[in-house]
């Protein structure tokens, strides 16, 4: 009898255009926390009191130390895991050609893939609030918080606040990637935040078949998936690969 991993893993081989939407479940073998459920980032931290972008404008200081520090720390140590090495595998392979990524931590770019569209923008970067030059995120001396541009403007991380809009070109070419796959992997994601959720529904209705991996369920599982496999990124890639692999050697 065929398993779900090998059912993937021949959709996937046969598949042109496979395109991979993630979120913070992906990165979480790198050590970064997701957002929601035990551990999650919002069960400690108040979004709306540190993830807003009236709170930033309202109080820098507290966002920076409560929120932004933090990430800075842990994304410096973060490195790829299976996860993130898979899909660049499955790029390297021609099966995949696009990432959507909700994640701010640039590391399906440091694993391999060369097209990733950041939905919620990148912490690799950081922008003045007054000039919007430009700063890598390596170059921000934490000397003083929050820290400043020359032009002594109050610097932030280059990525989309609750209340901010989704960037417009990340938006539509997700939106014209989605309806143009013939698969789509969901890995990681919980599927809760609009308008990345919606992302695998325009996949459907456009006639992708929709593979989604996460040890648990979410929205999408009964209603959008047509294939879940219930598991960490990390094993889960994996294990699709060796059955990947073993079609083309
Ligand atoms: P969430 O924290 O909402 O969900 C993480 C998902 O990853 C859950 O469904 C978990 O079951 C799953 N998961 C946990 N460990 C995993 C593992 N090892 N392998 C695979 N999956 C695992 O994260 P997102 O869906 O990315 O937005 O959250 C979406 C957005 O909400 C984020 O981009 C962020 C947040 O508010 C902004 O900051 C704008």
């Amino acid at each position: 009898m065929t398993t779900l991993i090998e059912e993937v893993a021949d959709l996937l081989s046969r598949s042109s255009k496979t395109i991979a939407l993630t979120g913070a479940g992906i990165s979480v073998e790198s050590g970064i926390p997701p957002f929601r459920g035990k551990g999650g980032v919002w069960e400690k931290i108040d979004p709306m009191k540190f993830a807003h972008i009236d709170a930033f404008t309202k109080d820098p200081v507290s966002v920076w130390n409560v929120l932004i520090k933090g990430m800075k720390d842990l994304l410096d140590k973060a490195r790829p895991n299976d996860g993130h090495k898979g899909l660049a595998r499955l790029e390297e392979l021609g099966i995949l050609t696009s990432i959507i990524t909700q994640n701010v931590d640039g590391l399906h770019q440091v694993a391999g893939n060369t097209d990733v569209i950041e939905f919620h923008g990148s912490f690799i970067r950081h922008f003045c609030s007054e000039c919007n030059r430009i700063y890598a995120t390596t170059d921000i001396k934490m000397t003083q918080i929050p820290p400043r541009c020359d032009c002594n403007g109050i610097l932030r991380p280059d990525i989309v606040f609750f209340g901010e809009m989704i960037p417009p070109a990340a938006l539509m070419r997700s939106q014209q990637l989605a309806e143009t796959c013939d698969v789509m992997l969901v890995v990681g994601t919980s599927a809760f935040v609009q308008p990345a959720a919606y992302i695998p529904v325009i996949a459907k209705q456009n006639g992708a078949v929709i593979v989604e991996i996460n040890p648990e369920s979410t929205p999408l599982t009964n209603q959008v998936t047509d294939l879940a496999l219930m598991g960490n990124a990390g094993e889960t890639m994996n294990r699709v690969l060796g059955e990947i692999e073993k079609r083309i050697s």
